[in-house]
């Protein structure tokens, strides 16, 4: 048992239907092998409590453990190329260092590189985009099981339009995939996601073949990308010239469902989103690589008017790091931007999109917000004395504007604690 005394702000009631930031100055919550068991006053939590540890972490703030909907594993050294769009990039920086996953100790080190970036930015929940190597899957979610953080990802399949190395067939995918889902869905914190790249790289068979995964295989997740970059797009029309649109070329093959999550969708067709709404699939949006690619705007508007679901990712390595609160304040500016007119957001807002909201999207209802009931996976923000977030922080008009400076200001260097179930990372 465990008493964590401290300033916690975290977001309970959805800000984009009238909700508020929820904060506290000092309040205790009282932990249980992982579970908040109360949140109460701290001279409460203290006399029901006379035995448990006391943890005062009142220097800082305290905010649930970020949750990142779309990052690449193999991506974590091709971080910081800036200057070309989507489908040049994959060609020039991506995919190069993807091919060099096939040996698996290189494997293994980004592995460890990959899970390093993800806590020291705070962030405690991710789908992870995989690699196209069995091999490389196996030992990513060895490391991730060792981590104890929240992992839900997959083998990636492809089988056209990237290099040779990359691609693999209906057959071969099956197979991998299945003895990855016998050996990782459901093991401690981790779930497995059938991972087309996207349907620029992956045909109707292949598509199919996922889908048949999905069928055999209840629980597990789906993700891919959707609707980033206009050539892309064009592209996807001209492979499949059986679907309607983009979305369709996912939903024809049985991938368009609850537990499907798909990066982007800067360029949909109304009728992709009122299915993405009917089917509750959900929208990564991964505001740093949008604007490193210059592949446009986020919709957030039409996304909301249409009721699908968003959730905050970093899309490492197009985008320009681990830390979510970057994405957060990024998301904030291009909607300010948007000259068809984006959604005015407060920080309350960005911290749902962070953290609540990802624990939505990715149906993980213990976690989410720090209330009785959930785990206890948690963030200490808490900047160096004297540095400009800490003085800013200090100064705050109050708790949203204390929390707007975090997101504008804070970096991996000030996240001091990082929690999941209890245990500190
Ligand atoms: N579309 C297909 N692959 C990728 C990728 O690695 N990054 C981004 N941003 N979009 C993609
Ligand atoms: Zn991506």
């Amino acid at each position: 048992m465990v008493i964590y005394r401290a300033r916690v702000f975290d977001t309970p009631d959805n800000p984009f239907t009238g909700g508020r930031l929820r904060s506290a100055a000092d309040i205790a919550l009282v932990v249980d092998d992982g579970l908040i068991t109360s949140r109460t006053d701290f001279d409460t939590a203290r006399a029901e409590h006379p035995e448990a540890q006391v943890v005062d972490l009142r220097d800082g703030v305290l905010i649930p453990g970020l949750i990142d909907t779309h990052v690449h594993l193999p991506q974590v050294r091709a971080i910081g190329h800036l200057g070309r769009p989507l489908l040049d990039w994959l060609d020039q920086c991506a995919l190069p260092e993807e091919a060099k996953l096939a040996d698996p100790a290189y494997a293994k080190a980004v592995a460890g590189e990959f899970l390093t970036g993800l806590i020291s930015a705070g962030t405690t929940s991710a789908m992870v985009f995989g690699s196209h190597f069995a091999g490389a899957m196996d030992a990513f979610f060895a490391a991730a099981s060792a981590s104890g953080l929240r992992i839900t990802s997959g083998l990636v399949t492809s089988d056209r339009n990237l290099p040779d190395a990359l691609l693999t067939d209906v057959e071969r995918s099956t197979e991998e995939s299945q003895a990855l889902i016998d050996r990782w869905h459901g093991q401690g914190r981790l779930r497995y996601a059938v991972t087309p790249r996207f349907s620029f790289s992956a045909g109707p068979e292949l598509l199919a073949a996922g889908g048949r995964l999905v069928e055999e295989n209840p629980g597990i997740w789906v993700t891919s990308h959707l609707n980033e970059n206009v050539d892309e797009i064009s592209g996807v029309a001209q492979i499949h010239p059986e679907a309607r649109d983009y979305l369709d070329t996912y939903d024809r093959a049985g991938l368009v469902g609850r537990r499907t999550v798909l990066a982007h969708n800067l360029h949909p067709q109304d009728r992709e989103l009122a299915r993405m709404a009917e089917a509750g699939s959900v929208v990564a949006h991964c505001p740093t690589s949008n604007s490193a690619l210059a592949s446009g705007f986020f919709p957030l508007r039409r996304h909301i008017e249409s009721g699908v679901r968003v959730a905050l990712g970093s899309d490492v390595g197009a985008g320009t790091g681990f830390n979510l609160l970057k994405e957060g304040v990024q998301s904030y500016f291009m909607q300010q931007l948007d000259p068809s007119g984006g959604v005015a957001l407060t920080s309350a807002h960005l911290l749902h999109l962070a953290t609540s909201a990802g624990a939505e999207a990715l149906e993980l209802d213990e976690v989410g917000v720090l209330s009785p009931g959930k785990r206890f996976d948690a963030v200490l923000v808490r900047p160096a004395e004297g540095q400009p977030l800490d003085v800013g922080i200090r100064h705050a008009a109050d708790d949203e504007d204390a929390l707007a400076k975090i997101f504008a200001m804070g970096t991996p260097a000030d996240i001091a604690g990082v929690w999941v179930n209890g245990t500190p990372l």
